[in-house]
């Protein structure tokens, strides 16, 4: 059992998503005393801002590339390998300015590559990774889930569907900025749904 844990909280483990990660991890870390865990920590270890180089590096054949563009595909290519190793993922979701935090977003810009975890057929995209289950720790000041306010919701389950990705669950902690009361509701019943 292989456990891909992502923290995309600019506050490293002082956020919320974060707490409900490492509150998810120990309930796995229970149930499979064996497992292995591989922490990606998106703030302390952030993934470069897509750029026209990088993509370019992706796009350049294989025997063509030069040593940096070498660089920039092996990167990528390792964090694919760390999704593909693993048999459950646990992924922190801070809502930042309506989004996802752009941490993430550099990350999946890593992950997404055409040919490798994805391909176009005559039938649209066909993603190219094992399904695997992926629990969602979506933190989040305001009241989204299950509004049309929620674009994070269905962007996630987007890419992980685009890429073969589609048992993912969604766990929500919402009105952390509403209250010390509703803050704490909140994390206590996310952290129960978890436990339990
Ligand atoms: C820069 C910034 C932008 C935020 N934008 C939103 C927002 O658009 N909607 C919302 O509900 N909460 C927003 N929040 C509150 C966060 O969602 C909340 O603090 C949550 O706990 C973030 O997760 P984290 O603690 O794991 O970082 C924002 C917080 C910060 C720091």
């Amino acid at each position: 059992m292989n456990i891909l844990v992502i923290k995309s909280s600019v506050f490293g483990d002082n956020g919320n998503s974060s707490a409900l990660v490492n509150a998810q991890l120990d309930a796995l870390k229970a149930q499979h005393p064996q497992a292995t865990v591989v922490v990606r920590d998106l703030s302390t270890d952030p993934v470069p801002h897509l750029d026209g180089d990088r993509v370019s590096a992706f796009f350049t054949p294989p025997e063509q590339r030069n040593d940096e563009q070498q660089a920039v595909d092996a990167f990528s290519l390792a964090l694919i390998e760390e999704v593909k190793a693993a048999d459950h993922i646990v992924l922190g979701l801070p809502m930042y300015n309506f989004g996802i935090p752009s941490q993430l977003k550099s990350w999946i810009d890593h992950v997404a590559r055409a040919g490798i975890t994805f391909r176009y057929t005559e039938n649209g995209p066909l993603g190219l990774l094992d399904d695997k289950p992926v629990t969602v720790l979506a933190a989040r000041g305001g009241l989204y889930a299950g509004t049309e306010n929620d674009t994070v919701t269905p962007y996630i389950k987007l890419f992980f569907g685009f890429i073969g990705i589609t048992d993912v669950t969604f766990v929500y902690a919402e009105g952390l900025n509403m209250g010390d009361d509703v803050k704490e509701k909140a994390m206590s019943e996310a952290q129960a749904t978890l436990a339990g």
